[in-house]
């Protein structure tokens, strides 16, 4: 099977059956598994054969603790330079194995199969990898690009709605920032239709991917055109610190409606398009109101130890399919949610 995406010629993407696509791209040699218990039990026939270290779930388990517990098992297996890592499951697996795999003897290669809908057309793609430190997320970790990601739509069918629905939150993400056409196909589709269409998920996740695959294939390490798929990410950011109600893309969803708001206020766009975006956000059964207050946001976003120079980049939609990065100030950022 061919790969549907090559990102920087390094990292084969695959939209189809896993236990079809697998036997053809894992080396010879031997592999290891990082996975959770959930995806174990799911998957056990396809994984039963490989030894495997299996890590919690949840987005507290994303922490240098965990890394250091997969270097143990690693040493216990004796794995070594000449080993391939395979993580199977959803954005916090891959993100953490990713990193482990990388810095584990100064890196190993490795591959994900990648199980929910949000590590499909996000967390798995484009070589981002690593763990939060003290809350803040994403503080230490990686580049490096996995050799193959294999995404299959069917193994979706297994989310729950809620994590299903998460995962719409970058699809409309990838939607705004650079696909007008997909946009309008979510527009015109329902939560139900996405969640049981094969086809329709296929393509939303295809189109997704490719979003994402341009912009990685112009900037790898995020330092121009990358910063736009943090649509809505500062808000979220701190939304996900401030309140434990909401889940990294029910957050993305308040944080890209709330930026719509300001977007409108800064002029930059049109009242329509912002009311485009909260119906479809809405219409996928995301609740817009943010769990805590602005003003609280706003102070958390203060503490963001990513800003650079003090100075925040602020990824602003500027039309269904278009955005803009803005460097801009704490104050001038607070200053459009007055
Ligand atoms: N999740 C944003 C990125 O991969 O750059």
């Amino acid at each position: 099977m061919k790969p549907s995406f090559n990102v920087r010629q390094q990292s084969e993407i695959y939209i189809g059956p896993a236990s079809d696509i697998l036997s053809g791209v894992l080396p010879e040699g031997r592999v290891v598994i990082v996975s959770d218990a959930t995806i174990d039990r799911l998957y056990h026939p396809m994984l039963a054969s490989y030894d495997t270290v299996l890590i919690g779930s949840g987005e507290s388990i994303k922490t240098l603790q965990t890394v250091e517990t997969i270097y143990r098992r690693f040493i216990e297996l004796g794995v070594d330079r000449s080993t391939f890592v395979l993580a199977v499951g959803g954005g916090i697996v891959t993100d953490v194995a990713g990193f482990a795999a990388a810095t584990y003897m100064r890196g190993l290669e490795f591959g994900f199969i990648s199980t929910t809908l949000l590590g499909q057309v996000d967390a798995s793609v484009g070589g981002k990898n690593g763990v939060n430190v003290d809350g803040y997320k994403n503080m230490a970790g990686t580049f490096t690009q996995p050799k193959f990601v294999i995404c299959d739509p069917e193994m979706l069918r297994t989310l729950s709605d809620r994590e299903f629905r998460a995962g719409l939150a970058e699809v409309v993400k990838s939607a705004i920032i650079a696909d007008a056409e997909l946009f309008s196909r979510i527009e015109a589709a329902t939560f139900e239709a996405l969640r049981t269409d094969t086809d329709l998920l296929t393509d939303a996740v295809s189109a997704s991917i490719r979003v994402k695959a341009d912009i990685v294939e112009r900037d790898e390490r995020e330092s121009g055109d990358r910063r736009k798929l943090n649509l809505g990410h500062t808000l979220a950011h701190a939304i996900e610190k401030c309140s434990n109600r909401m889940n990294h893309g029910e957050a993305v969803a308040v944080g890209m409606a709330l930026i719509s708001d300001a977007a409108v206020k800064l002029g930059v766009l049109q009242p329509a398009d912002r009311d485009r975006i909260a119906g479809v956000l809405g219409g996928l059964g995301f609740d817009l109101t943010p769990p805590v207050d602005v003003k609280r946001l706003l102070k958390e976003v203060g503490k963001d130890k990513k800003s650079e120079e003090g100075m925040l980049r602020i990824v602003l939609p500027v039309g269904i399919g278009d955005c803009e990065v803005r460097t801009m100030s704490h104050d001038e950022f607070s200053a459009l949610f007055a």
